[in-house]
């Protein structure tokens, strides 16, 4: 299929247009790269660098590549940051998430995909979380991607989009040749594996939540079977009925930062330099997905396991490009 994936540049994107090509898929990228890597976006897949948020550009780019499926990932997605500058956060991924459905209803394309979280929950009143619980987000990164979900199902019933709504928790790992390079980076796996790289302490943020070692437990999942799951999302999105399905996806099983740390220390044979700090702002103390949905819907389930493939591939692809993306010309396809 001819697909454009948004924010096709960046971490999870790059990885998951690396799965697309590989299953013989034509991949267009849409990326603004601002946060993005043009050196991630692999040869086989054509990189147009350009904003969501540009209707009439984006229409234009449907009509001509003939897009047949929209994978939106290109969005902000850190947590302190939207607490700091809500603004930012309602314009790119609300206001640009509705331009980019805009386009998408101009050029007639109506199978869509789209990148969410974990945080639309905020603090979950029961663990692991179903997709039917209460959605009350805690920091506007969470409250703009709910905002952007609540317009599906209305586009759906009104102008007949097929969309899948996939919530992701905590992402980690890499795949051989790509991997996650956020600047700043504020994600526990990668500051945990900059504290064993450079011996600069980083920080637990906090270790009096109510847990069984009193820091947060989240629920991580390995970046290529998120990357699966896209592919099943995509395939999904054939169905002949309108409508939107939401799939949770992350491994369905928790593990706190305490719990993080050691095995980052198991997988590099290397202590972990740490201090313990105050809590951040808008963390829930526990975030566990329940994943029989995505099961149901994608045919999907996690394989690569938890810590040994996760971190140890995240570990390898820190040894391999230690500056990350900054001394790389560009990847195989
Ligand atoms: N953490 C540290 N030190 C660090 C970085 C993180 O202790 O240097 C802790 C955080 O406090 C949190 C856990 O490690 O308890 C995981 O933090 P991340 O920043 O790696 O990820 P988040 O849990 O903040 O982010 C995830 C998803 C988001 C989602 C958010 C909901 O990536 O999509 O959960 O809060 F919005």
């Amino acid at each position: 299929m001819r697909v454009l994936v948004t924010g096709g540049a960046g971490y999870v994107g790059s990885v998951t247009v690396e799965r697309l090509v590989a299953a013989g898929h034509e991949v267009t990228v849409l990326d603004s790269l601002v946060t993005g890597h043009p050196q991630a976006v692999p040869h086989d897949a054509e990189l147009v660098v350009g904003s969501v948020g540009d209707p009439s550009a984006v229409v234009a780019l449907l009509l001509v590549r003939e897009i047949e499926a929209v994978l939106h990932c290109a969005a902000r997605s850190q947590v302190a940051e939207s607490i700091r500058d809500p603004a930012l956060y309602y314009h790119e991924n609300v206001v640009g998430g509705m331009a980019l459905l805009e386009a998408l209803r101009e050029a007639g394309v109506r199978r869509f995909v789209f990148s969410s979280t974990a945080a639309v929950y905020g603090s979950p009143t029961a663990t692991p979380i179903q997709e039917d619980a209460p959605l009350r987000p805690i920091n506007p990164y969470g409250a703009t991607k709910l905002a952007f979900e609540g317009a599906l199902p209305w586009y759906a019933a009104a102008y007949g989009l097929r969309a899948v709504v996939l919530r992701y928790f905590n992402v980690a790992g890499a795949s051989p040749t790509r991997g996650e390079d956020h600047r700043p980076e504020t994600h526990l796996v990668p500051n945990l594996l900059n504290a064993v790289q450079t011996g600069r302490p980083m920080t637990v943020m906090g270790d009096d939540y109510p847990t069984r070692d009193g820091t947060c437990v989240r629920d991580y999942i390995h970046v290529e079977d998120l990357a699966d799951a896209h592919l099943a999302a995509l395939e999904a999105t054939l169905a002949p009925e309108p409508g939107v399905e939401i799939c949770n996806l992350g491994s369905g099983s928790g593990f706190t930062v305490g719990e993080m740390l050691a095995a980052v220390e198991a997988a590099t044979g290397q202590p972990v330099p740490h201090v313990v700090g105050p809590r951040r702002p808008g963390d829930p103390p526990v975030l566990l997905a329940a994943i029989d949905r995505a099961a149901e819907v994608l045919g999907w389930s996690p394989r690569r396991g938890a810590w040994d493939a996760m971190l140890g591939s995240a570990w390898a692809w820190r040894q391999a490009h230690p500056s990350g993306y900054d001394t790389l010309d560009g990847l195989p396809g």
